[in-house]
């Protein structure tokens, strides 16, 4: 599970693992770990179980601290203290586990904790117009008034996606 390093050539690293290393008491969960995500490409990462791949992505996304090693960010080392650091520079991680409310609708889902308002109370028509525009975008026909318990897995998962998109995410 390792990549050489070569910011600054062509293909653009926009995100990267330098030498990074992560333990929990006496487990090393990763050593040594180099990785590059690049603009523009989905990258994959494959390992045995156990093999740190969870942990790699909870670095890569400021969930978890590296015991070693640097992330590189844009060219420049960054040190996330939480996710919602990571997310203030448009990285946004979706994790296996949904984190839908199932009962609510798709709509209340992606605008869930930011709301969108006017002086006399929330905007749902605004809310609705820009969730029909990310499912346009998604190319999903998935109504933004359904309950995400009514959807299938697969398309509870584009909600996640679309949630991640709406805060203008650069790495996913
Ligand atoms: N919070 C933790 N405390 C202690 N050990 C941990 C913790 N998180 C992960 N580990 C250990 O670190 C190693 C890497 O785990 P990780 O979950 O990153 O692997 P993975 O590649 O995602 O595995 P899987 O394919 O099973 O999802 C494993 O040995 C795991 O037991
Ligand atoms: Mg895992």
């Amino acid at each position: 599970m390792s990549e050489v390093a070569d910011i600054g050539q062509k293909g653009e690293v926009v995100l990267a693992a330098r030498n990074v290393a992560k333990s929990y008491g006496n487990i090393h969960a990763l050593k040594g770990v180099n990785f590059d995500i690049r603009r523009g490409e989905v990258t994959t990462l494959f390992g045995e179980n156990g093999a740190g791949k969870s942990t790699l992505m909870k670095i890569l996304s400021g969930v978890v601290q590296p015991t070693s090693g640097e992330i590189i960010l844009d060219g420049e080392p960054v040190a996330f203290a939480s996710s919602s650091q990571a997310r203030d520079r448009g990285i946004s991680i979706i994790h296996q586990e949904l984190s839908l409310a199932p009962n609510m609708n798709v709509r209340d889902n992606i605008f869930m904790g930011r709301e969108i308002m006017t002086a006399t109370g929330v905007d749902f028509a605004e809310e609705e117009r820009q969730t029909r525009l990310l499912m346009e975008e998604l190319e999903e026909d998935i109504d933004p008034l359904t309950p995400v318990e009514e959807l299938r897995l697969g398309q509870q998962q584009i909600v996640e996606i679309a949630r991640a998109l709406s805060v203008n995410s650069r790495i996913l």
